[in-house]
């Protein structure tokens, strides 16, 4: 049987400070129940700290991820960040989490997916191990979202958190691990979702700081369309060309965006939301995490040779799935 890249473990980890609906409401003019009947969220975690970045959630995972799986820094052939909150442009967040954990000298990059972000990573991680070529890959997705959130603006405020989440993918030659998955972008997604400011087209001015364009920017409702449309078609494809049903299914693992997102498509599967891991009401939207953390915390639940469905949309746009057979 050829080889497949398998989760053999899953570890998280998010700030302490929390940030509920009330708190918001002191800050913009909202409310807990518009906050929660239109996204499913009660509140989030704020990464709080002078000069702690991205990278300092990512280690915090990547430390526990190796206790848990009794590794050590030195046997990891391999570590890729999937993150829209680097702490620099570079060197890459990947890097620094090398580095802080004690990992030596080994390849490590980041990849840039948004909401996706996880899905990408995971996809080009296990290559690496499908290949033969590494034995130990680390992929993490980890964003520090309320780094480019707009605390003025009650339209993204209220949405996202800070978090991380990490796996160890390893070989497995018993057919457990991942099966398959889809990656899919269209760029003309800079119309709707976008930090714009700080790159190379338009590099950090007064000009571009009075205009706050180093502030996530959405039109929730035309991101709302795509999402719902796009995180279910990817499921439902990946279900097909694998001739899954949604008995067959487990669980889905979908990105934690917003809750009537994540319902449309579970309907779109056929599965029943006793199957939907959900974590969205604790931490709110955290980009690339959001995928991992859920794993971390439905972990004891999971069982030897479940079917996953992993599916995520988010800014690019992106979107995109993977069948996973759970492996313990
Ligand atoms: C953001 C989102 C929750 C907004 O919900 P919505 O039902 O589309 O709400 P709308 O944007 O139409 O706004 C409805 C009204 O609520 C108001 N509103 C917006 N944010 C508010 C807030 N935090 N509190 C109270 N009212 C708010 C709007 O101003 C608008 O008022 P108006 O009718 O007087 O103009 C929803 O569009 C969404 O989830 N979009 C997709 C997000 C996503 O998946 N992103 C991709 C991954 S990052």
């Amino acid at each position: 049987m050829s080889i497949k890249a398998a989760i053999t473990g899953v570890n998280g980890f998010l700030p302490e400070d929390k940030l509920t609906n009330s708190d918001l409401e002191k800050i913009v003019e909202t409310n807990d129940e518009w906050i929660f009947s239109r996204t499913g969220i009660r509140e989030r975690r704020i990464l709080k700290g002078e000069n702690l970045g991205t990278s300092y959630m990512a280690a915090e995972a990547v430390k526990g991820l190796l206790k848990k799986t009794n590794t050590k820094p030195e046997e990891i052939d391999l570590l890729i960040v999937a993150t829209v909150t680097p702490d620099y442009f570079f060197p890459s967040t990947a890097n620094l989490v090398c580095t802080q954990v004690g990992i030596p000298s080994i390849g490590s990059f980041d990849i840039l997916a948004a909401c996706s972000g996880f899905i990408y990573a995971l996809s080009t991680g296990a290559q690496f191990i499908e290949s033969g070529r590494y034995k130990k890959v680390v992929v993490v997705g980890a964003d520090k979202m309320s780094s480019i959130v707009d605390f003025t603006d009650r339209t993204t405020c209220v949405l996202f958190g800070d978090g991380a989440g990490a796996v160890l993918l390893e070989p497995n030659e018993d057919g457990l691990g991942l099966i398959d998955f889809r990656m899919h972008s269209d760029g003309t997604g800079e119309n709707h979702l976008i930090m714009k400011g700080g790159g190379s087209k338009y590099p950090a001015s007064h000009e571009t700081i009075d205009n706050r364009l180093h502030y996530i920017r959405q039109e929730g409702q035309s991101v709302f369309k795509f999402a719902v449309t796009k995180m279910a078609d990817t499921a439902a494809e990946i279900m097909e060309s694998n001739e899954l049903t949604g008995d067959d299914v487990a669980w889905l693992v979908p990105h934690q965006a917003n809750k009537r997102i994540i319902d449309a498509t579970a309907n779109r599967m056929g599965i029943g939301f006793d199957k939907v891991m959900m974590n969205i009401e604790k931490y709110g939207n955290t980009t690339a995490a959001t995928i991992p953390l859920c794993l971390f915390d439905y972990e004891s639940q999971l069982k030897k040779g479940d079917n996953l469905i992993l599916a995520a949309f988010g800014g690019g746009f992106t979107w995109g799935s993977a069948y996973i057979k759970w492996a313990y």
